[in-house]
């Protein structure tokens, strides 16, 4: 097992003791505290070509925490993207000043083309600097699902026969690919509810089916909400429809209310990547089933553990 230099791409890149081996460092870290000499002198960049308020947040704090400073741009005013520099130039000229790459991207494909960048720039005799997507279009967000995964074994104390159900945007909505292909190396059972229209793609389901992994697909969460351990409910990605008229024929179509929720099993856990516009009830947050707000606390922990072990300060 060996994540020193390592690039954090795709969830699938990770085989599952990696990601238990994340966990249990992030477990320590909750519980022993945060050692400020572990990254000291180290430089996490933050390039965030799209905005973000989790993912750039949460990879700041977990670099401070562990003694690192942070680099960072949040969106592409202010940067030389906007006199038309290439996303190659800029990760060979940053990579430069930081010792990783966190980087989050519109076009899908745009961290793997990043890290393939880096790693052919160790062959001039560079450091190899890591990348880490922190969501590359529609396509993956690899640390989410780490924090995702670390909150259901946190919530459920384990994920091993766990019912989940993934609601909401399967098609544009990319931490739903990445969570499907971690769960994967569980033996889970997986209920995607989506409209036609947003079902989650074929590529998905083809790999799932590759490795025998069970799951079925709905259109309501009525159909599901009896006996599911987890909800996963996501946002309608309005910004990654072609055309507005397609949105607004389905959003709005999920909403999680008390009402709904109170059908749940008292021990499911409500999950959402955040941020959410109206697919849950306000009144909600108070019920013992949510857990969102403390699962994007979660997101402390977790990458600080990745970054430690991406870093070479814990094995
Ligand atoms: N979950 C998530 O990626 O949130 P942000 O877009 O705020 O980073």
């Amino acid at each position: 097992m060996e994540f020193v230099n390592r690039d954090v791409v795709s969830i699938k890149d990770f085989a599952r003791p990696e990601l238990e081996h994340i966990f249990e460092k992030a477990e320590d870290m909750e519980k022993k505290g945060y050692d400020k000499s572990l990254l000291k002198g180290k430089k996490v960049g933050l390039l965030f070509y799209e905005p973000s308020t989790r993912t750039r947040m949460s990879f700041d704090s977990a670099a401070q925490a562990l003694g690192a400073g942070t680099i960072w741009f949040a969106g592409v005013e202010g940067t030389s993207v906007m006199k038309g520099e290439t996303l190659k130039d800029t990760i060979e000229t940053v990579a430069n000043y930081m010792d990783v790459i966190v980087m989050r991207h519109p076009f899908d494909g745009s961290a793997r083309w990043a890290a393939d960048v880096t790693t052919k720039r160790a062959t001039r005799g560079f450091n190899k600097v890591p990348i880490v997507n922190g969501g590359d279009g529609k396509n993956e967000h690899p640390t989410q699902t780490m924090l995702d995964l670390y909150s259901v074994q946190k919530t459920q104390r384990r994920v091993d026969g766990l019912e989940l159900a993934l609601v909401g945007d399967l098609k544009y909505g990319r931490t739903t690919h990445s969570l499907s292909y971690a769960l994967s190396m569980f033996d889970t059972k997986i209920r995607y509810v989506a409209p036609d229209a947003l079902q989650i793609p074929e590529h998905v389901t083809s790999f799932l089916k590759r490795k025998g992994i069970a799951f079925t697909k709905h259109s309501r969460i009525e159909e599901v909400i009896e006996t599911v351990d987890i909800i996963y409910m996501t946002r309608i990605q309005k910004e990654r429809f072609p055309d507005e008229n397609e949105y607004n024929k389905v959003k709005g179509v999920y909403r999680m209310d008390k009402k709904l929720l109170s059908r749940a099993k008292p021990t499911m856990r409500l999950m959402h990547p955040l941020p959410r516009v109206d697919e849950i009830t306000l009144d909600v947050d108070d019920d013992q089933r949510s857990y969102y707000f403390q699962q994007a606390g979660n997101g402390v922990p977790v990458r600080a553990a990745l970054l430690a072990l991406i870093m070479g300060a814990v094995r």
